[in-house]
């Protein structure tokens, strides 16, 4: 599946069928959460990987009682290492790029699974401690999302979403782009434009070699 296609096409899932996630699918979900950008390449991320019954039971629990999460099959579990960050980043690190490091993760993680036919979900509204006692987390390792992994059941609808006109600014803050289509018009002739010289530097680059 083409990237692009599937941000399109991902939603959050909050139906599953009763159906187990094959181990290379999950294996390809971590894989893609392992490769997500941190700050200062620290990786301070770990994924707690759960499948047991009773255990996803305790988190939806502790997700506020969201029962919808027991019928997923799969459910991973971020936690970051503040204080890892802290070394390299001081307040800033312990306090924001930690949380942004397990979010880019989360996102790598809900396009592997639908890039694999998979629903996901991204949970972030959980009681720490229940979370923490169900699975064991540490002091130094802090919860930042549980992510539901399973077939859907469901076709959600795509939730309204602002469009890029009310949401990108041209060159400085509040600057709005009032025509988006001329305005990305312009910008694909420019790509277009520079993908030809390119070829044909290119071109060139390979006459002259031949002579
Ligand atoms: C930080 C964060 C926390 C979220 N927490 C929950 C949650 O606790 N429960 C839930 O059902 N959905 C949760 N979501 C999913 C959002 O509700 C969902 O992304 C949003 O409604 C847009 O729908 P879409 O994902 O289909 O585009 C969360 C999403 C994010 C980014």
């Amino acid at each position: 599946m083409e990237t692009l296609e599937a941000l399109r096409l991902r939603r959050s899932i909050r139906n599953y069928m009763d159906v187990p996630v094959e181990f290379e699918k999950v294996g390809n979900i971590l894989d893609a959460a392992r490769l997500a950008p941190s700050a200062g390449n620290v990786q301070d991320w770990k994924f707690i990987l759960v499948t047991k019954e009773e255990t996803r039971k305790k988190i939806a629990e502790a997700c506020l009682k969201q029962y919808w999460m027991q019928d997923a099959p799969v459910h991973i579990v971020v936690v970051c290492h503040p204080k890892k960050v802290a070394a390299f980043y001081g307040e800033k690190g312990e306090k924001v790029y930690c949380r942004h490091n397990s979010a880019a993760a989360v996102e790598n993680m809900l396009v592997a699974a639908i890039d694999q036919g998979l629903g996901s979900c991204w949970v972030g509204a959980f009681e720490e401690d229940m979370l923490r006692t169900a699975l064991k987390i540490p002091a130094n390792a802090s919860p930042e999302a549980v992510v539901t992994v399973g077939y859907a059941a469901e076709k959600p609808q795509m939730p309204q979403k602002f469009k890029i006109e009310n949401i990108a600014f041209f060159e400085s803050y509040g600057n709005r782009i009032k025509d988006i289509a001329a305005f990305m018009d312009y910008y694909g002739e420019h790509v277009q434009s520079a993908i030809k010289k390119g070829k044909e530097m290119f071109k060139k680059v390979l006459e002259k070699k031949k002579q």
